[in-house]
């Protein structure tokens, strides 16, 4: 299904509130509307009770969704789904269920029913925070500003909601319960291809599935009649001395992670099968593909473009979806499709964290307790980053706008002294990765650093506080 983009405030804080927002994401993924992806889930005090009465806490999140239903249709499902839940409208402060339509593409308008976008959305980090993890540069219609621009004002102007905000746990997508049928060799992947009526979108993996690809999955199956994923351990992008070897292989786990979000077929060639002339590279790195990794790792890009390519060719996909936290291999991807105007369309989808902050890669696999407990200050000083920016003020309050060159060298040095080998902590252009000097608008600060042993690559939008409250 394509349909209208629209995203959903969650939130509950009566009886189980986990289950509450589980069964939501159940019925939110049938008939008319699939749920396309989803921020983390946050606990949050409860806004708006009267002087000594202070309800529970209330669970929340934002979800993505693509719909065929027109925008009352879709607001009407949702009050089905939360009486089907037992909300009951009786002014208590707890809910068992709140669905709130927070936006809907580009529709403003105000009707009884219905207002376009929510009114308080842009007031509220519990919806602001899970918003920027799900769809960062989503425009608010009739405000000219990204989600992330959003955030940053209410970041800006009232902190304390923000630092009132504790993560929960990853959002409860339901099983979609899909065979998932292997194909090992090109001949296989072709007869399948060609039994494939309308879309067709890829996920391409190199294994060892989390939930930064099950979100690819998740939002591919939400977009696209038919979902093919990927695992192949590409030995082209891989340098010398790079973790080859022991890359992590977990086929049965991918698989049923796969089948679970809605892929309908994995292709898992061999060595063979990929390269079945050698293993000769053919792409010549350029534009992108220079600084950051493609300086550091002479030779990656190379593979990885050789790779994707050939499996552009050999699925013939519609859409091509891909993680941000890789913001330079998705913007050589970019670059080669513009230069060769290959028929693909790449989707970019939102980094993944864990709890603790830290962008989900297989590699975390190989930080042990007490490393991981460090590593997450990569992603913390990431997001410190953020908070600085929207202040715009030190400590004292004295007006100290976030200066790039300045404020970039004091995390490097701090990240430095916790004992990270900072590779690079730039700020760069969100589609050309071109270093930037000012933080004039959204920009991404990238970021590469070794720890005990794995290197962490990580990468926050940051925007400049707007002069008044978008
Ligand atoms: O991002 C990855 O996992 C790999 O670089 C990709 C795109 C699957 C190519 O091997």
């Amino acid at each position: 299904m394509r349909g209208a983009r629209a995203f959903v405030g969650l939130g509950s804080n009566e009886g189980d509130a986990y289950g509450h927002l589980t069964a939501a994401f159940a019925a939110l993924d049938e008939g008319a509307v699939r749920v396309a992806g989803a921020g983390r889930l946050v606990w949050s005090p409860y806004v708006g009770a009267p002087r000594g009465v202070l309800p529970p806490r209330v669970l929340n999140t934002v979800a993505e969704v693509r719909t065929e239903l027109e925008p009352e249709a879709l607001h009407a499902r949702l009050s089905e789904i939360e009486q089907a839940r037992g909300r009951v409208r009786d002014g208590r402060h707890t809910r068992a269920l709140d669905l709130d339509l927070l936006a809907y593409d580009d529709v403003v308008c105000v009707t009884d029913e219905l207002t376009l976008p929510h009114p308080r959305a842009r007031q509220r980090a519990f919806v602001l925070a899970p918003w920027t993890e799900v769809a960062p540069r989503y425009v608010l219609p009739g405000s000219a500003h990204t989600i992330v621009e959003h955030a940053t004002a209410l970041l800006r102007d009232d902190p304390a909601q923000d630092g009132a905000l504790r993560v929960a746990t990853a959002p409860p997508f339901a099983d979609r319960a899909a065979p998932c049928t292997r194909l090992t060799d090109r001949e296989s992947l072709a007869r399948w291809r060609d039994g494939c009526r309308g879309t067709v979108g890829v996920v391409m993996t190199m294994g060892a599935l989390h939930a930064g690809h099950a979100a690819l999955v998740q939002r591919a199956a939400a977009e696209c009649d038919h979902v093919l994923a990927t695992v192949f351990v590409n030995p082209t992008q891989f340098g010398e001395g790079e973790d080859l070897a022991r890359y992590p292989r977990t086929l049965d786990d991918d698989i049923a992670l796969l089948a679970r979000h809605g892929a309908d077929a994995v292709y898992v060639p061999s060595a063979d099968d990929m390269y079945p002339d050698g293993l000769a590279t053919t792409w010549e790195p350029s534009g992108a593909a220079l600084g950051f990794e493609g300086a550091l790792r002479p030779g990656h890009f190379a593979g990885v473009v050789t790779v994707v390519t050939e499996l552009w060719r050999r699925t013939r996909a519609d859409r091509s979806y891909f993680g941000r936290k890789d913001a330079q291999q998705l913007a050589v991807l970019a670059q080669v499709r513009a230069e060769r105007a290959l028929p693909v369309e790449i989707v970019a989808c939102p980094i993944v964290r864990a709890e603790d902050e830290l962008a989900l890669s297989s590699r975390n696999r190989y930080l042990d307790g007490s490393t991981r407990l460090i590593a997450r200050e990569f992603a913390l000083a990431l997001r410190g980053l953020g908070a600085l920016a929207a202040r715009g003020r030190d400590l004292d309050g004295v007006p100290m706008p976030f200066e790039p060159a300045r404020d970039l060298a004091a995390v490097r040095a701090h990240l430095a002294g916790r004992g990270f080998g900072v590779d690079y902590l730039e700020l760069v252009d969100p589609d050309t990765l071109a270093p930037c000097t000012e933080l004039d608008r959204p920009r991404l600060v990238i970021g590469a650093a070794r720890l005990g042993g794995v290197r962490l690559l990580d990468n926050r939008w940051l925007a400049p506080p707007a002069a008044e409250a978008p």
